[in-house]
């Protein structure tokens, strides 16, 4: 048996004579971070903070590649599909890594089983923000708005299957309204265009509409929180106000199904130092976002994490979906 084993153990070694070193030596190059929608939104600006930090923990950049489309499943998909050696990661979020599935019945990878988890990366509530020029004082009166003229107004997400798509149709199919969708690379371009009035509406990550609320360049109607946010406490949050409906988006990052344990252990250690940062938690504070607990963070959390966000959100996808066919 003892023969077997080292007789194994030799084999190996001449087959990959290089495998030990590359993995003791990781990382030796710059590492490619796929973000899987436009710069300057959300998952983008998450994935910036903490490559920035994990670049200098790993003695080499973490080079951020935006490869947006298809609600961000195009950009998972070359995740999933790239080599396992710990060169090539995601940032994926709760749409590409829990929803995509229910919504895309030929999507290449399983959330689930087609990524090694490094971890979570912060979670984030969504916002109900819409135009400017929009007369509704406070929620209930846009409610009330959209009851009556949701059929004429539009509504502005990241590509189906993303947070600000799922969002928004659990919110819309809840409420009975029925905008336009109209879809974006990214919930930044969607987020522009709601800023120049091209588009009525959305439900996105505080990350993201915060600057434009203090800015007074969109109008914020409740955070879909149980409690109000640090960075914006003037801005009411649904639960206060009686209105059911509470989203939570996140972030997560992962490196293709087979990359080395040695070279997930150096992200987990690297992302999780970033997490620790002040000058991290100070930037979570201003974007609303918060960093998962140490008991969540690493591989196991995420993927008990991705796990539970897929057995929720599922049954309620295809239940809006039902409600509401042509939207398919
Ligand atoms: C989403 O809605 O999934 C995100 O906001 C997309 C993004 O990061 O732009």
């Amino acid at each position: 048996m003892i023969r077997k084993v080292f007789f194994a153990a030799l084999v190996s070694a001449f087959a990959f004579p290089g495998a030990g070193l590359a993995q003791s030596d990781y990382p030796n190059k710059p590492i490619t971070v796929i973000v899987p929608f436009a710069a300057g939104g959300p998952t983008d600006v998450v994935a910036r903070i903490l490559g920035e930090h994990m670049s200098r923990t790993l003695g080499q950049q973490l080079v951020v590649e935006n490869v947006g489309g298809a609600g961000g499943t195009t950009g998972m998909t070359r995740v999933a599909t790239a080599a396992p050696d710990g060169y090539t990661l995601g940032v994926g979020n709760m749409g590409t890594q829990s929803a995509a599935p229910a919504l895309y019945p030929t999507l290449k990878y399983n959330p689930a089983t087609s990524f090694d988890q490094i971890g979570i990366a912060n979670y984030t509530p969504q916002t109900i923000v819409a135009k400017k020029d929009t007369a509704a004082k406070n929620l209930k009166e846009f409610l009330a708005y959209l009851k009556d003229n949701s059929a004429k107004l539009s509504y502005g997400h990241a590509g189906v299957g993303s947070i600000s798509y799922v969002s928004g149709t659990v919110f819309n199919s809840q409420f009975g309204f029925k905008p336009a969708l109209v879809a974006y690379r990214g919930t930044a371009p969607a987020l522009n265009d709601l800023v120049g009035g091209q588009i009525d509406y959305m439900v996105d990550q505080s990350l993201n509409v915060i600057p434009q609320i203090k800015g007074n360049t969109i109008k914020a109607y409740a955070v879909a929180a149980p409690a109000r946010l640090e960075a914006l406490p003037d801005v009411p949050t649904t639960k206060e106000l009686g209105v059911d409906f509470i989203f939570s988006a996140w972030n997560a990052m992962v490196a293709p199904k087979g990359t080395p344990k040695a070279i997930v252990d150096k992200l987990v250690d690297a992302l999780n130092k970033a997490l620790d940062d002040p000058n991290t938690v100070k930037r979570y504070v201003e974007l609303g976002s918060t960093p998962p607990e140490a008991a969540d963070r690493g591989p196991a959390g995420l993927q008990k994490l991705v796990e539970s966000e897929m057995a929720r959100i599922t049954p309620v996808l295809k239940a809006a979906m039902a409600a509401e066919p042509e939207k398919k």
